[in-house]
């Protein structure tokens, strides 16, 4: 399978980070750092965010992103946000299903599977985060987990869709904990996944699937994991609170 069919691509996933001062102050700094990107990137902000981080990108090669979307167009659902939402105000990317959504907040592989559906509908472009828990690698079910949660999120999904699915790997173990995947554990589930698509789909739509590893991916570790095969790029929480941090990794990934 050839690595070179697909384009790398870099997300930060902010979390619960920033407000709109820092938010702008962030991405004035970063912008000139990562402006000769050879790869996608997006920046998943909060929703309060959104409105700054389109405007302090305009004219820039970084795109904005949220962290969840609601499967519904609109309705009695506090607090929640519709993927139409997103579209309207010129959003194009979405991290759905994201370990901590499915930790905390009951987030299950239908409602992911959900959400997907109403983001590819409103034109959006998702970054869908899979993962085994500790106990589910000790327990030896990781590649199970992971066909599950992959197969349920992209039940519906059409193969021309797929061009706007990315899949990130997140071995829930290695998030926010300094706990990295080595480098031939991230690929090896990378690569699983990618069979996983392949039999759903064929072997060009697995070629073309961008598959990112994430986890406590940082500006040290990032060019060992992006030198894999299976390894399209980084969905990266701490490291893209700091600018050049993530430019590093930015930067190992355009290689
Ligand atoms: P981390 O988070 O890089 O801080 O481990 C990654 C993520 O949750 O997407």
């Amino acid at each position: 399978m050839n690595k070179k069919l697909r384009k790398a691509c870099i997300a930060g996933n902010w979390k619960m980070n920033k407000n709109r001062a820092e938010a702008k102050a962030l991405i004035a700094e970063m912008t000139p750092l990562v402006k000769d990107a050879g790869c996608d990137v997006v920046i998943c902000v909060p929703y309060t965010n959104l409105e700054t981080a389109l405007e302090a990108t305009k004219g820039t090669n970084i795109k904005v992103g949220a962290q969840n979307c609601h499967w519904e167009a609109s309705g009695a659902f506090t607090a929640e946000i519709s993927a139409g939402m997103l579209s309207e105000m010129g959003v194009p990317y979405v991290i759905i299903g994201h370990s901590e959504r499915r930790q905390y907040f009951g987030e299950t592989d239908v409602t992911v599977n959900k959400r997907v559906r109403a983001a590819l509908d409103a034109g959006l472009t998702v970054i869908l985060c899979v993962g085994e828990l500790l106990e589910q690698r000790e327990q030896g079910v990781t590649e199970e987990i992971c066909a599950m949660q992959t197969r349920i999120a992209l039940g519906g999904v059409g193969k021309e869709e797929l061009a706007r699915i990315i899949i990130a790997y997140e071995p829930v173990w290695a998030i926010g904990t300094g706990k990295t995947a080595t480098a031939a554990q991230a690929n090896e589930v990378n690569h699983f996944i990618r069979t996983v698509v392949e039999k759903l789909y064929g072997q060009s739509a697995a070629d073309a699937m961008t598959i990112q590893y994430g986890g406590s991916m940082n500006a040290a570790n990032a060019e060992e994991l992006l030198d894999q095969a299976d390894v399209d790029g980084g969905l990266i929480g701490g490291a893209s609170l700091k600018a050049a941090d993530f430019a590093a990794i930015i930067k190992a990934a355009s290689r």
